[in-house]
């Protein structure tokens, strides 16, 4: 590859700004990103002052529940909803019988507006495409008897035959034309040869279980008709895809809806687009009042789709010195038919390693099930699951240390693309986090550590998440006579902090105390945001504020005029401080926001521009890494596993603020944990109905799960993302199931290759 197809681009003609550090006098400035400081919401939280989607109150409200199918192919033969008609308190039951005729959603990822997960029609005939599909929604005075009449309705189905093991349906599987925009499979030599002419080689399959999202807040909307406008309360991550998408359903002018959602209490890639905001929308309609929705945990589990089944091969051919002559990492990933989310666990060997051949590719296989969807690093989460194990595993048939093999598998540039990284440093992660841990103190042969019925044993594996940002979002910035900045656009904070860090970005930017800016968003009425998703959103709208800063200040210049000490300068000669506008070595020349706009007669001054096109994609390849460190305690009497000591040492570019990006990156561990340990949605084969469909039976980590866990950063700014920073909300999670199952067999010499890691695969 020659070294100017590694030139950006010019920057398309949104905004001139391009992503490079050298060009953002910003990241020059050390220390004018990376504070501490705690969450701007966090006290209005806590005070219970911030309104959550099913928390809007309106007069003559009315409550949703939803019954659900029992089977998961067929046609509703009978459908019997007298009883709940006569129940206290209802106002309607909504079938496919007296539901508004709507279009049907678009699945996400087939053009730029569409939102859907599934794009199955929502209760407009009688088909059943899955076992716990709506099949009728009750409105009613309350919550109570809502839930109570939705208990009555009954059905009787003609069945048509589905799919419901993974096992049947692997036997059958369809190939992908794209793996989220990338070539299913990638090849390079011949791989299969390459394995079997290897010295040392691992050839092993794993298997991950279905997971399904289980966010605190349950999905919510509150729905509200005003003539034939339609406003919506949302808990949401695509704030403006679902706005486009409900004008599509109804048949509305966009600007016909209005859709908000300020707080969100867990999304995870859940809090997206389904059957629940449709239907409750249509009931509205139909009732002429407003609708709450919120779904019962079992709700949740019946219509949320989640993480899918995988079944992954990874085969690694090494020569002596541990090189590898051969990476295979291959498998298929459960999906339906009506949904886009293939779980792409093969994304990660695509760039980790270097080998002299690769064979990496992946299929679907079809179920009759609900649409799995987007859950924290699809994909990696399992794939770095089996890959790590995997590389484990060869390590110790080379009686190599693991970290110490992957020093020696560092590629210097993307192995599958021949681009070069944007910024990479893995093996440091790997050295601090090792050194921090007390790596060293890990024995090389399993079972050699015991503390009364307790094996000890120690694990790590890597992490990695893409780093990825999308076009489109804009952002606006206004000034008001006070000094005081806003900046506006329709993105999310679910928590994570997004307003806080952008907060601390444009006061960092423009030279204000972060009390003088305000970053307004959660509001499809405000300038075109992202989604928040694939950990995009930060550098996204970081894309969007360098441009409408470069344009705000530009336009300051112009308002200046002659009278002012800025009078005659250009852009770059301008740096923005202490609240105002400077010349960049003379700092005599110098005049404030509120100056200028006060000699100007204005009483605001407001800017608007789109991010440029996200042209450092193409030009390299650009990833977040770390390495995660496990240590576990095994008893020898239960075979329970308890994750003793946890450490993430993480290479995500520059950390915007520490404080957040820990509780971030502790968050995913966390979740990790339990991937690793407890969570598996158990799905009936011969009736494709989940079976543990509540918090009981599904286990999250709790508290007592949960060790001490450790967050180390490389700190590194990566010279082509905005702000330096790379997204740091899925990485957590990657890597964690690995570091886990590798110290679990550190401490027993047990190898569990089916996730969860439960106590009877170590009996
Ligand atoms: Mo993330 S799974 O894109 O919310």
């Amino acid at each position: 590859m020659s070294a100017d197809t590694h030139t950006l681009p010019e920057a398309g003609r949104q905004g001139r700004w391009q992503p490079a550090v050298t060009k953002d006098p910003l990241l020059r400035k050390h220390g004018a990103l990376g504070q501490s400081i705690s969450r701007i919401e966090g006290p209005m939280k806590v005070q219970g002052r911030t309104r959550f989607a099913a928390e809007f109150p309106y007069d003559n409200i009315s409550y949703a529940a939803l019954a659900f199918s029992t089977v998961a192919r067929g046609r509703i033969s009978e459908l019997n909803v007298s009883a709940a008609e006569a129940a206290p308190g209802v106002i309607l039951v909504m079938t496919y019988r007296n539901a508004p005729r709507m279009k049907a959603p678009s699945l996400m990822m087939s053009s730029p507006t569409a939102a859907g997960a599934s794009n199955l029609p929502v209760m407009q005939n009688d088909e059943i495409h899955w076992n716990g599909q709506p099949i009728a929604l009750v409105l009613a005075e309350t919550q109570e008897q809502a839930d109570y009449a939705a208990s009555l309705v009954t059905a009787k189905y003609e069945l048509l035959p589905a799919v419901t093991s993974f096992d049947e349906a692997k036997k059958s599987p369809r190939q992908l034309e794209n793996l989220l925009g990338q070539p299913p499979f990638v090849e390079i030599g011949d791989a299969e040869a390459a394995l079997a002419n290897s010295e040392v080689k691992v050839d092993l399959i794993y298997r991950t279980p279905r997971h399904n999202h289980n966010a605190i807040e349950l999905h919510a909307a509150t729905i509200v008709w005003n003539d034939d406008e339609l406003r919506v309360h949302d808990a949401s991550q695509l704030l403006d895809l679902t706005t486009g998408q409900l004008a599509d359903i109804f048949g509305l002018d966009i600007s016909k809806v209005h859709v908000t959602s300020p707080y969100v209490g867990g999304g995870f890639g859940g809090k997206c687009f389904w059957d629940h905001q449709i239907l409750a929308c249509a009931a509205a309609k139909l009732a002429g009042r407003p609708v709450r929705i919120m779904l019962s945990r079992e709700g949740v589990f019946r219509i949320i789709g989640g993480r899918t089944v995988t079944e992954q091969r990874v085969a690694l051919g090494a020569r002596t010195d541990g090189t590898l002559n051969a990476l295979i990492h291959t498998g298929t990933a459960a999906m339906t038919t009506h949904n886009s989310c293939p779980e792409q666990f093969t994304f990660p060997a695509r760039h980790l390693y270097g080998a002299r051949t690769f064979r990496i590719g992946q299929d679907v296989a079809d179920l009759d099930m609900l649409a799995n969807t987007f859950m924290r690093a699809p994909g990696e989460s399992v794939g770095t699951f089996a890959l790590e194990c995997a590389l484990d595993e060869l390590a110790e048939k080379l009686e190599l240390d693991p970290i110490e093999l992957r020093r020696r598998i560092e590629p210097e540039k993307d192995p599958t693309t021949g681009k070069p990284f944007s910024s990479r440093y893995l093996i440091e992660a790997y050295d601090k986090g090792a050194e921090q841990f007390g790596w060293d103190k890990r024995s090389r042969t399993p079972r050699q550590r015991r503390e009364g019925e307790w094996l000890i044993g120690m694990g790590c594996a890597t992490a990695t998440y893409p780093y990825h940002r999308f076009p489109g979002g804009a952002a606006r910035i206004k000034l008001t006579e006070d000094g005081h900045v806003t900046v506006s656009t329709a993105v999310h904070d679910m928590g994570m902090g997004t307003a806080t860090a952008q907060v601390q970005h444009l006061a960092a930017r423009l030279g204000l105390p972060l009390e003088h800016v305000t970053f307004e968003y959660g509001d499809s009425r405000l300038p075109r945001g992202v989604i928040a998703g694939g950990s995009t959103q930060t550098a996204s709208i970081g894309g969007a504020i360098i441009a409408a800063t470069e344009v705000f200040m530009e336009e300051l210049i112009k308002l200046a005029g002659n009278d002012s000490p800025l009078a005659g300068l250009s852009l770059p000669e301008v740096e923005a401080r202490d609240g105002g506008l400077s010349h960049v070595s003379d700092s005599s020349r110098f005049e404030s926001y509120q100056s200028i706009l006060q000699r100007a007669g204005r009483e605001e001054l407001v800017c608007e521009a789109e991010a440029p096109a996200p042209a450092e994609m193409e030009a390299f390849s650009m990833h977040s890494y770390g390495a995660q460190f496990c240590e576990v305690r095994v008893s020898t009497l239960t075979g329970e596993t308890r994750v003793s000591r946890f450490l993430g040492s993480f290479d995500a570019g520059q950390i915007l603020n520490p404080k957040m990006a820990t509780s971030q990156f502790k968050g995913g561990i966390i979740m990790g944990i339990g991937l690793a340990l407890t969570e598996e949605t158990y799905f009936d084969e011969r009736t494709g109905r989940i079976v543990n469909a509540s918090l009981a039976d599904y286990h999250v980590p709790v508290q007592m799960d949960v060790p001490p866990i450790e967050i180390l950063y490389t700190n590194k700014p990566d010279p082509q993302a905005p702000m330096g920073a790379r997204g740091i909300g899925e990485i957590g999670i990657t890597g964690v199931g690995a570091a886990v199952a590798n110290a679990v067999y550190n401490a027993t010499g047990i190898r569990v290759r089916d996730l969860p890691v439960t106590l009877d695969k170590l009996m």
